[in-house]
């Protein structure tokens, strides 16, 4: 990337708010005026986040942390509450309709459960033609275009005509990677992409992402609670925790000298050695609710070296050496 080009995607100061998801009675109970309206929860809150064309971006946290939230907003597929969101330089919101929709067909998402966002009705041939027929896209032959899909998502085009229900986990993930490629996008966001899949299949679609990343120069956005995986394919990686970013440095950075309290309790918790499929169960304290954050930093009540001022003053993510960012008063003291 030269240094004059635009990051691919930029997300500046994004916040999404969402009302809390109440059940049929207390929504009921609200209507009727017995309760308080619905609270809000700050799923994504005042991130700052760049990435650079051809790289993975691997995002962790834990469960609600935030993480689908932002892949959705950074897949446009959901605006922010607050901030921007621009892709090369240019604000989705702000689009001209046409080119909004453009801009959002070369960003694709990839969903940790296929199945429920392939349509059971229609056959492989045409989940994989549809979007690139409609939008034109396809200069020759149809079915030539989605053979050739399927092809580099690593699936035999002889079985266009079946349904999805009749393919396995990982045959289906390549399904949805094959409508994702049909129309040429550059970036892709995997949310969880391989959560699901047996280990050995897992690592034939992990194998998969990076030959695309190779043959397409593909640029990735990689949402996962494996940390091996993470380690394993990332270039840099973004830690967050209730709806902050808390670290971003490059992969050799965080998991070789991580510098935030939190990302040293989530790498301490399993031996190095373990890395294959590390995921956070063991670190001390609950995770607090995102309806309720604790005041400053929202690690305090678990962190070993909370000090009076992390309850009082939300620290500020910033670069602690080049290319590394932290948001953590400890590092004020130095
Ligand atoms: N559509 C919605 N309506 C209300 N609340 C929502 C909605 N989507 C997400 N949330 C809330 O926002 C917070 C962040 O959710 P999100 O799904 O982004 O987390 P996550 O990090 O992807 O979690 P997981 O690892 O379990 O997938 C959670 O508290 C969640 O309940
Ligand atoms: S700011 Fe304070 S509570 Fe937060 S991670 Fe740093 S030391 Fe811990
Ligand atoms: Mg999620």
């Amino acid at each position: 990337m030269s240094l004059a080009e635009p990051p691919l995607l930029e997300l500046c100061g994004v916040s999404r708010l969402f009302a809390r998801r109440q059940d049929m009675i207390g929504r009921l109970a609200a209507r009727a005026g017995l309760v308080a309206a619905p609270q809000a929860v700050r799923a994504v809150d005042g991130v700052d986040l760049q990435v650079r064309r051809g790289e993975v971006l691997g995002l962790v946290g834990e469960s609600g942390c935030g993480k689908s939230t932002l892949g959705r907003m950074a897949a446009g597929l959901l605006s922010p509450t607050r901030g921007r969101v621009l892709y090369r330089g240019a604000d989705f919101a702000a689009m001209p309709a046409g080119a909004a929709r453009r801009a959002r067909l070369t960003v694709q998402m990839i969903f940790q459960d296929p199945y429920a966002s392939l349509n059971p009705r229609l056959r492989v041939a045409e989940i994989v033609g549809e979007a690139p027929r409609v939008h034109g896209l396809i200069d020759g032959d149809e079915q030539a275009y989605v053979d050739a899909q399927l092809r580099r998502a690593g699936l035999d085009p002889g079985y266009k005509r079946r349904y999805p229900h009749q393919f396995s986990g990982g045959q289906r993930q390549r399904i949805g990677i094959a409508r994702a490629l049909a129309v040429r996008p550059e970036f892709l966001v995997c949310d969880e992409a391989v959560a699901a899949l047996d280990v050995s299949i897992q690592a034939q679609i992990i194998n998969l992402f990076m030959e695309l990343r190779d043959q397409l120069g593909l640029t990735y956005l990689f949402i996962s609670h494996d940390l091996g995986v993470v380690e394993h394919l990332s270039d840099r990686v973004a830690i967050m925790y209730l709806g902050r970013i808390v670290e971003a440095a490059a992969v050799e950075q965080v998991f070789g000298r991580p510098n935030h309290p939190y990302t040293q309790a989530l790498l301490a918790e399993v031996p190095r050695l373990e890395t294959r499929r590390r995921r956070f169960t063991a670190i001390a304290g609950e995770l607090p609710s995102p309806l309720h954050p604790p005041a400053g930093c929202h690690f305090h009540p678990r962190c070993p070296h909370a000090m009076p001022r992390c309850r009082a003053e939300a620290p500020v993510l910033r670069e602690i050496a080049p290319g590394h960012r932290s948001a953590c008063h400890l590092n004020d003291r130095a």
